[in-house]
């Protein structure tokens, strides 16, 4: 198909951790109240966290730099060093947090397959083992997300989490919740955020992926737990200073930009219909769920094929695998950019089919 120079961006889908701090967001920055929160004397992070420990009906929260770092703190308080980790084979935490779990917890991991990350609480459940003795390594904790990323946005159904939290009161073991993108669960379902939280042990929600902040995450859990990852968050080299700036940003996000993901969630589906409206084998418009489109190509010729063209168009996407490819819809990627995406991608899909 085409080439040339490539036209300007018109649509960055690579992620939703791009977004730039609208100005009003800059002005809530400018405008914070700081201190020194290694001395717990930051005004902004000490109300950061207590409203999402509010909001998801926990004791205590953790003002956290990354997702990762959050989730590493969270699995860290509950997995002690030697047990594992159960979670399902494309979670964030086994495959995108570089084996911090392992090098930094000391936490073995075992996987279950799934559709789409989609949680099956029995598989998840038949797979413990409560008390491994001198035999077997010990389970301490289950792990979900919710949204499930490389599943393509997957909301987790309420009634396996419910599932899972039950059984695993009987089993002694902890349930961590990822949930980076839970607002869009929250969102797309209108399950409460307190119901989400009452799954779960510990929960890590990230500020800097669809709520737009430039940075931060925090980790939720009981008075007892949070001050353990209190602890190791420093030790971690993970405490902070005078970052009521970045909580002032996560704070405006919480207050402005949660309601607004419906948006991202309508425009992704619109990018999944125009694909399969191509070749349905591509991807679902039903299985589009929050604000991620997952493509499978058929050959990984026309993946790449596509990621090539769509750059071109100023469309930009990831290629996650040989075949795969993934689109995120975010606050900076408006009506109209999705337009002339949704105009411009069956050309470039048909291209791609016929180069692959
Ligand atoms: C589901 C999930 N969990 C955790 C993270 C980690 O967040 P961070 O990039 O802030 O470390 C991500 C990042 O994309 C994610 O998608």
């Amino acid at each position: 198909m085409s080439s040339g120079p490539a036209a300007d961006l018109l649509a960055d889908l690579r992620s939703d951790t791009l977004t730039r701090p609208t100005p009003a967001m800059r002005a809530a920055i400018a405008e914070a109240a700081v201190g020194d929160d290694v001395y717990g004397e930051d005004p902004e992070v000490n109300l950061l966290e207590a409203e999402v420990a509010g909001l998801l009906g926990h004791e205590a929260g953790l003002f956290c730099s990354t997702g990762s770092l959050a989730n590493m703190l969270g699995v860290r308080v509950v997995v002690p060093p030697g047990q594992e980790l159960l979670c399902d084979s494309l979670a964030h935490v086994v495959r995108a947090e570089l084996g911090g779990h392992a090098v930094l917890g000391q936490v073995t991991t075992r996987t279950w397959a799934s559709e789409r990350g989609r949680l099956d609480a029995a598989t998840a459940i038949e797979m413990a083992v409560p008390d491994g003795g001198p035999y077997l390594v010990s389970t301490a904790a289950y792990a979900v997300e919710n949204t499930h990323n490389f599943g393509g946005g997957t909301v987790q159904p309420v009634e396996e989490l419910r599932a899972l939290w039950t059984a695993s009161r009987e089993q002694g073991i902890a349930v961590h919740l990822d949930g980076a993108r839970l607002w869009n669960a929250h969102v797309a379902t209108g399950v409460p955020l307190a119901e989400y939280g009452s799954y779960a042990d510990t929960v890590s929600v990230c500020l800097s992926k669809g709520l737009g902040a430039p940075i931060g995450s925090v980790l939720v859990g009981s008075a007892e737990r949070i001050a353990a990852a209190r602890v190791w968050r420093k030790r971690y080299g993970g405490g902070m200073r005078q970052v009521g700036v970045l909580a002032a940003a996560g704070r405006y996000a919480l207050a402005h930009h949660l309601e607004r993901l419906a948006d991202d969630h309508a425009h992704a589906r619109q990018l999944a219909e125009a694909i399969a409206g191509v070749d349905d084998r591509l991807c679902s418009p039903e299985q589009t769920e929050t604000n991620i489109v997952l493509l499978t190509w058929p050959t990984p010729g026309s993946a790449a094929a596509f990621a090539a063209e769509t750059a071109q168009a100023g469309i930009r996407v990831s290629v996650l695998g040989p075949r795969a490819v993934r689109m995120v819809t975010h606050l900076d990627v408006d009506d109209a950019a999705i337009d002339r995406a949704v105009d411009l991608l069956p050309g470039i899909v048909k291209a791609a089919l016929h180069q692959g």
